[in-house]
């Protein structure tokens, strides 16, 4: 099977090109010109093909919740966003955190065949923080990376050991930096709008001193860790010191921590829609993300991408649950929020999207358009106003706090593999 895409402009992160490419099979073999003849043609005029987005961080509910999301509506839900492929956090029920339930996940995803999806699983058994998983169990049934998400691990000296024994296996974690201590109780970021309303907050050092502390273990164990959902100025201040200093740290930020606020939370009435853990920052912690993210002191653009039913999202603020969901408008949401407003170019998305994900999950033969790849890809049409709407989510929730926004691109066509598994329209 040949199938070739025409006339598009194809974007790396280091380069852009006009051309055409052509797949054979699962695999690019020519980019540029493609003159032969072929079983299927794509008219990409005046289209951009990017890299298959990759996100590090999605919650597919699956085992326990699957009225929120499951392995098939997720995989559509990332399809319809351009992602190809996908890593699916552990706090499920009952936790992912054996051999099994990672195999099961790996087949039924390949069985689904969207996407691919990597099962994260868990550091400690059952997410309980007491006892560490089996690593080499866990690689074997397809994990790349571990990650007790939801939680930080609060036994610094076990998290050392995660950390050590992750190198032993070449398992990266995933860490979710939040002091519960501080944390426990609070709803909304610590700040003027949590205390003139007397909500309880988080304050902001919650997740900084988790990131210090993971970072500091890393640093002397000389082995490597990715940081979750980065929110926060202060944590941007650390992991540029560290990296800075050599110490093998990556970090994530999601869409909805460069483009909302606190006041966000304020202006939609404290509605259970704009509650989310970490939660929405200061206008300073915005504007810290961004310009960190166009330093490279962040690396991604991960979606957390967390579905949580309607009831419990409609819950008042103190009681519903956190998360929104995130697959299916993170390009659109960032390329608005970001590259028309000039913080990235659209080669420093790709990066963001694309490229460095594959790096840090230790892909080699994806995040980049060229011969001899995974024929993953993304078309998308930049000049495509559309407003978000509630009836064109795919995902089983939907749960966001950016519904009837504007945003300025759209994801067109998603090739994984060198299949179409997704076209708009
Ligand atoms: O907002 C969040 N939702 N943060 C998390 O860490 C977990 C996630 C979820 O699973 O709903
Ligand atoms: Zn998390």
């Amino acid at each position: 099977m040949k199938l070739a895409i025409r006339n598009a402009h194809i974007v790396n992160h280091d380069k852009k090109i006009r051309g055409d490419i052509l797949i054979h099979n699962n695999r690019i073999e020519t980019v540029g010109e493609v003159r032969e003849k072929v079983d299927k043609e794509i008219d990409a005029q005046g289209k951009y093909v990017l890299p298959g987005f990759i996100d590090l961080h999605t919650h597919l509910r699956s085992p326990g919740r699957e009225d929120t999301e499951d392995l098939y509506s997720g995989s559509r839900a990332a399809a319809k966003g351009g992602f190809t492929t996908i890593f699916c956090m552990p706090n499920t029920t009952p936790a992912l955190d054996n051999e099994g339930l990672a195999q099961w996940i790996t087949e039924q995803a390949r069985s689904i065949g969207l996407v691919d999806i990597y099962p994260v699983g868990a550091i400690s058994k059952g997410r309980q923080g007491k006892e560490l998983t089996e690593f080499g169990g866990l690689k074997k049934a397809g994990c790349l990376s571990l990650s007790d998400d939801g939680d930080s691990l609060k036994n610094s000296s076990l998290m050392r050991r995660a950390i050590e024994y992750a190198k032993m296996f070449g398992l990266l974690i995933i860490s979710h930096c939040e002091d519960k201590t501080l944390s426990a109780g609070g709803v909304m970021r610590e700040g003027a709008i949590s205390s003139k309303y007397g909500i309880r907050g988080i304050p902001c050092a919650s997740e900084a001193i988790m990131v210090f502390r993971d970072i500091e273990l890393t640093r002397y164990l000389n082995a490597r860790i990715h940081i979750a959902h980065i929110s926060t100025q202060r944590s941007v201040e650390i992991i540029r010191a560290a990296k800075a200093q050599g110490v093998n740290v990556t970090c994530e930020t999601a869409p909805h921590y460069m483009i909302l606020t606190d006041h966000d939370v304020e202006a939609n009435n404290f509605h259970g829609n704009w509650k989310v853990n970490p939660p929405l920052g200061s206008h300073e912690d915005r504007a810290a993300l961004t310009r960190a993210l166009a330093e490279g002191v962040i690396d991604c653009i991960a979606t957390d991408h967390a579905p949580h039913s309607e009831e419990e999202k409609n819950l008042p603020f103190e009681e519903a649950p956190c998360g929104f969901i995130g697959l299916e408008w993170a390009f659109a949401l960032s390329y608005t929020g970001l590259v028309k407003k000039k913080v990235l170019t659209l080669g420093q998305l790709v990066e963001k999207m694309s490229y460095n994900p594959a790096r840090i999950a230790g892909f080699s033969d994806k995040g980049y358009i060229r011969p001899e790849n995974t024929a993953d890809m993304v078309i998308v049409d930049l000049d495509c106003p559309e407003k978000i709407e509630r009836t064109d989510i795919v995902s089983k929730s939907k749960n966001s706090p950016f519904l009837g926004r504007e945003v300025q691109a759209k994801v067109v066509c998603t090739i994984h593999q060198g299949k179409v598994v997704y076209r708009a329209g």
